[in-house]
């Protein structure tokens, strides 16, 4: 088992195991991420999602590289697509995914954290995309997601030169959203994870899709995508309850129906 599955009431907390490897991605942990996305998609009491990894000195280190060395070109290949099904198996799922940083998020360690919704750090953390200098480049998602959160010219800046990136600079550069003190990591990311669970699911699911999909499109589309997406909100009892909820000056229960 390389992924620790924790329920937290409406919320799960994910950790990447295997500290003694800086919690890098091997085969195995790739497969148990897709089969739990697939599970956590059908379970519709779950409305957050949590990634972390154990200890504190890294989130991920990227690829195993000791598995990589074992590898040969046909099977790197595989690999590649088995990252691609677990990372874009994050940005599928309906429920909000939290990256939470706590430690070096190298290589597919930060691609992963690019494919969650939110990304918060632990003050101490460093980010990078170190692929140009092991002789590949980012590929599994790193050219295309980083641009999409920083912009074209800082993506090039990081990729390029493959630097690493302090928790600092990247809430700086809108990499992350958040940084915090190491030890207060758990309860900070638990406490956006509640923030964000109190809202109605349906509607999560419909604003998160809104914006991954809407950004692939020219605005126009964009726009009958929102539209499309919004109406399908209007039949909710969800939407029904928020209503009730104002007028009886109350806090609405969302049930995702
Ligand atoms: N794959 C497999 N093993 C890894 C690894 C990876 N990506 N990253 C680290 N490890 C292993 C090290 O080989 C070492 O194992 P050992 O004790 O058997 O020698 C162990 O984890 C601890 O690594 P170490 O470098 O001693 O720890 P550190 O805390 O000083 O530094 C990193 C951690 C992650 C910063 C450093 O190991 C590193 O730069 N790793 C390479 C990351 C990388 O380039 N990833 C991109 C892949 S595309």
């Amino acid at each position: 088992m390389e992924l620790d599955v924790e329920r937290l009431g409406a919320i799960e907390r994910w950790t990447i195991l295997g500290e003694s490897r800086r919690n890098s991605l091997s085969v195995a942990l790739l497969r148990e991420l897709v089969a739990h996305q697939a599970r956590a998609s059908a379970d519709k009491a779950l409305r957050v999602v949590i990634v972390t990894g154990a200890g504190d000195k890294a989130f991920c280190a990227g690829a195993d590289l000791k598995e990589r060395a074992r590898m040969d070109e046909g099977a790197v290949a595989g690999f590649h697509k088995t990252i691609r099904a677990a990372f874009d198996g994050f940005e599928a799922l309906p429920q909000p995914v939290i990256a939470a940083i706590n430690g070096v998020a190298l290589g597919g360690g930060l691609e992963l954290a690019l494919a969650c919704d939110l990304r918060i750090a632990a003050e101490g953390a460093e980010l990078a995309l170190p692929e140009v200098g092991l002789g590949i480049i980012p590929g599994a998602g790193g050219t295309q997601r980083l641009p999409r959160v920083i912009g074209a010219a800082r993506a090039k800046e990081l990729i390029l030169t493959a630097r690493r990136v302090p928790a600092a600079e990247a809430l700086a550069m809108g990499l992350v959203g958040q940084v915090v003190p190491a030890a207060d990591l758990g309860p900070a990311a638990l406490a956006l994870a509640e923030r964000v669970a109190r809202n109605a699911p349906i509607s999560l699911r419909q604003a998160k899709r809104a914006i991954d999909r809407g950004l692939a499109l020219p605005l126009h589309d964009g726009l009958d995508l929102e539209n499309r997406l919004y109406q399908a909100c209007i039949p909710t009892a969800d939407r029904r309850e928020a209503l009730i909820a104002f007028a009886e000056k109350r806090a609405p229960v969302f049930k995702g129906e």
